[in-house]
């Protein structure tokens, strides 16, 4: 994604803080709002690791509107997955509107539990509240050698148009697909491709507008479905009181895509699709279908490992593109800006600040 910052920036103090001490501060936040210290550490663990990894769309600064959520009653601190089905390899489960950073991880660590009885797992979750960065629960996976696939739906107000649609309907609807790369000894970092298929995410539209910057040009209409750079469309009302929309990635195939994860995460979750007009609500519910395999019960285990790392070494034998820093793969981004934001901070941007400092003081927290 390319932000210009052409236009007046809005803010330019920012806060930096170090990880230990903004997980503190946001752990405080969410036990003002009801969570148990271990869900609120949990939490902000998970927003401030988004942080780390260089995703701020899906960091800190999604805690307000959680805030929001609690105080409408429509997520609650403090749940648990509810089983619905459990037939050994398939798992149904309910997240009861929980925190997702939660119930998630609750959910994936049974899945992973039948993996290891198994050989595979096929998991959906419903009525699971924001799940954050879903490259978290693929992480969980590949660290125990299995690779592993997730479709997400998003149930709140629509941000993104349909492939030649003029309106948002549907969410940014995120794929995610862990793969581990050779083993033992050899073991390489993963594979880890973890991407809303919105050809950027929301969130990340929310910080370039807190920071008053443009967006380059074919990433969003207006709400009259006009071609604009300006992010405030899909973050603010705008004049006749409706949103503009982020495009898909990927033209027709990341449309395609992306209702493939509203059907596999909502549809077939049991979560259910969206298909109305925004009713404003703060929560954001998450559907996600998770396929869990471990390659050894497949009986490839060793040329698995043998080809992933015959083929990751073969890519980064590609010579480098003009102007650019050569070959990288899924999953490097992440490591490289977690070991850089680990040892000088994490910046967060003014605005944003002020967002969580009036979600503290709406659960009477001073931060
Ligand atoms: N829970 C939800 O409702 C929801 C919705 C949308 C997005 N998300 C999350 O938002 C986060 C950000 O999504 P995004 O679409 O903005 O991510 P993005 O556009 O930054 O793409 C991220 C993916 O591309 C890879 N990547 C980045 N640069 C690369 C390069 N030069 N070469 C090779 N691979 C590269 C990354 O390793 C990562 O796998 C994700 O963690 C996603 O799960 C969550």
């Amino acid at each position: 994604m390319t932000i210009n910052a052409k236009h007046p920036v809005k803010s330019l103090m920012s806060h930096t803080l170090l990880a230990p001490e903004l997980t503190q501060q946001i752990t405080q936040l969410f036990m003002a709002a009801g969570c148990s210290e271990v869900e609120a550490h949990q939490v902000a663990a998970n927003l401030v690791m988004a942080n780390l990894s260089g995703h701020d769309s899906h960091g800190v600064g999604m805690a307000p509107r959680y805030i929001d959520a609690v105080l409408e009653k429509n997520l609650i601190p403090n749940s648990q997955i509810a089983v619905r089905v459990d037939s050994g390899m398939l798992l149904g489960l309910d997240g009861q509107r929980g925190f997702g950073q939660t119930v998630g991880v609750q959910a994936m660590n049974l899945a992973l539990d039948r993996v290891a009885q198994h050989g595979a797992c096929i998991m959906s979750l419903a009525h699971a509240h924001h799940l954050g960065r879903i490259g978290h629960f693929a992480e969980m996976a590949v660290a125990r050698g299995w690779v592993s696939l997730h479709f997400v739906n998003v149930m709140a107000r629509p941000a993104v148009a349909p492939w030649h649609g003029g309106d948002g309907r549907f969410g940014t609807n995120p794929c995610c697909i862990g793969i581990p790369v050779g083993m033992g000894d050899n073991a390489n970092e993963p594979f880890v491709l973890d991407f809303a298929t919105s050809l950027v995410a929301q969130g990340k539209m929310r910080v370039a507008h807190n920071e008053g910057k443009t967006v380059a040009k074919g990433t969003l209409i207006d709400e009259h479905g006009q071609p604009t750079q300006n992010p405030g469309v899909v973050v603010v009302p705008q004049s006749n009181g409706k949103y503009g929309a982020l495009m898909p990635f990927g033209e027709h195939k990341g449309f395609g895509l992306a209702v493939a994860c509203e059907l596999l995460g909502g549809a077939l979750s049991g979560g259910g699709t969206w298909h109305r007009e925004d009713d404003g609500k703060r929560a954001v519910y998450n559907g996600m279908l998770s396929i869990i395999i471990d390659p050894q019960a497949l009986g490839t285990q060793l040329s698995f490992a043998q080809e992933t790392l015959a083929f990751i070494e073969w890519l980064r034998h590609s010579p480098a593109a003009a102007g650019s820093g050569g070959v990288q793969l899924a999953g490097e981004p992440e490591r490289a800006a977690r070991s850089q934001r680990q040892k000088n901070g994490i910046v967060i941007d003014d605005a944003t600040w002020q967002e969580i400092k009036q979600a503290g003081a709406k659960v009477g927290l001073t931060i």
